[in-house]
């Protein structure tokens, strides 16, 4: 471990780290994925639950991760394994997920840089047609080179190293990101009829309350902050010993969180409008929301259409560019830690690894489309009412993360003990969510991730009815 120290990239202070952690957490996650989740999750209820597991679940685990990192200078598996060899095995599982997320990530970068692409040479009337969506990615070739020249970008920049390539695109971003996303936000509520669906994305529906929509926050909670997938873990073990790491999580929770509001704004009340309904919006929400419905609105903007169309769609791709940044540097990292065998190798290898598995979830739009996964393994929905890309989402979200975070929390809470964590992030400043942490990581999460994912299990089962 020593010299894995003194050979770590550090990041160069606290606002880089803040910066870079939150360039990883804000991505699809919270600009393609929580928008279709709290559209067809009832909207406000939504919104409140996955508010609360924020602050209390996600703020206790990703003071976990952090603080795992920094004190052990390893990423997951060899930060679990720091404490003994048979814990190895949690940091297995971690680093296992973002080898499931990525893929399907970067077909989705994909699409988006589609869509960017497109807002620059055909009409945004062209876009907007219900037609575009389907055409595209149940077209065979366009589709693939799109997911490969995202790929590209991703691991040319990991190529670049920690510093100079992750930091300098990050500082330019996200501030260019915040601010494209409050102006389309104010539009898109001037629509006719958006203020009936900013109604259904703020307002509370207690009725809209099911056992679905805990585990979907849940799993939009680890995906969003990039959590119970190693990326926590490994961008600690690159923060100085020196920084207040609680200040950091609460900022990048904050910006995160905050973000995904935004881009539920941008895109509910405009859905809603477009569509007639909450309920509406709610039945037929899913990856394909924002690809369907934006450009619809885009289309309001008249002449600047094609502007507007352009600015969102390249705000989603730096915003993907940079979360996938974290999430192959996160596989980089884990390979480089298990082989030794030098940063190109592992990049290589992450690469090769990424395109042929994107490959495959690509091929679940068009020569796999009748295989359905979801269907024939879990009997979950209709036969082919799902693809592969659900499949790989499903089998990451709600099964591996929460399982990874409950491990998380027994490891901390009940073997290694809350203490490891606290005097960790003591060395650096106070911490005055010290009680919140111990009652949610020993507790609250591990009680909470048993209760949701049996009761889920028994709901889909048709063994209770929730
Ligand atoms: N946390 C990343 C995102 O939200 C993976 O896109």
């Amino acid at each position: 471990m020593a010299s894995e120290k003194i050979t770590r990239s550090a990041w160069s202070g606290k606002w880089a780290f803040i910066l870079a952690a939150a360039a990883s957490a804000v991505g699809l996650g919270n600009l393609w994925r929580f928008p279709y989740l709290a559209a067809k999750y009832g909207g406000g209820m939504f919104l409140i639950v996955y508010i609360i597991l924020v602050v209390t679940f996600g703020f206790a685990l990703m003071m976990a991760e952090t603080a795992l990192g920094r004190k052990t200078g390893q990423s997951a598996i060899g930060a679990f394994s720091a404490f003994g060899k048979k814990y190895m095995i949690i940091g297995i599982l971690a680093s296992a997920v973002p080898f499931i997320i990525t893929p399907y990530y970067a077909l989705i970068g994909g699409w988006v840089t589609k869509y960017m692409a497109a807002y620059l040479v055909q009409p945004a009337t062209e876009i907007a047609d219900g037609a575009f969506f389907g055409g595209f990615i149940l077209q065979n070739a366009e589709s693939y080179v799109w997911m490969l020249l995202f790929i590209a970008c991703v691991v040319l920049i990991v190529a670049l190293g920690v510093k100079n390539g992750i930091e300098r695109v990050n500082k330019v971003l996200m501030p260019a990101l915040i601010v494209m996303a409050i102006g389309i936000s104010i539009f898109a509520l001037t629509l006719p009829g958006a203020l009936d669906g900013l109604a259904y994305y703020l307002i509370p529906d207690v009725s809209k309350f099911s056992v679905e929509l805990v585990v979907a926050a849940m799993g939009q909670m680890f995906f969003s902050l990039s959590l119970a997938m190693g990326i926590m873990i490994t961008y600690g073990s690159y923060f100085s010993k020196k920084e207040d790491l609680e200040h950091s999580v609460r900022r990048i929770e904050l910006f995160d969180t905050g973000i995904a509001i935004l881009a539920g704004l941008m895109i509910i009340p405009a859905a809603v409008a477009v569509q007639g309904s909450g309920e509406a919006v709610a039945t037929t929400a899913g990856p394909g929301l924002m690809f369907g419905v934006l450009p619809q609105v885009f289309t309001g903007f008249g002449f600047a259409a094609n502007a507007v169309g352009f600015l969102f769609f390249a705000l989603v791709f730096f915003a993907a560019l940079t979360s996938c940044i974290s999430l192959f540097e996160t596989l980089v990292s884990i390979v480089d830690d298990a082989t030794h065998k030098g940063r190109k190798f592992s990049i290589t290898v992450c690469a090769v690894f990424v395109v042929i598995v994107g490959i495959i979830v690509n091929l679940g739009y068009n020569e796999l489309l009748s295989v359905d996964l979801m269907y024939s393994l879990f009997g979950i929905g209709e036969y082919q009412d799902s693809q592969i890309l659900d499949f790989f989402d499903f089998l990451s979200n709600t099964i591996m993360m929460p399982i990874v975070a409950l491990l998380t929390c027994i490891f901390i809470g009940w073997i290694v003990k809350p203490q490891t964590i606290i005097a960790e992030v003591k060395q650096s400043s106070k911490f005055s969510g010290e009680k919140l942490f111990v009652v949610m990581i020993k507790y609250i999460a591990p009680v909470l991730v048993v209760v949701i994912l049996v009761a889920y299990v028994m709901n889909t089962a048709h063994i209770i009815s929730l």
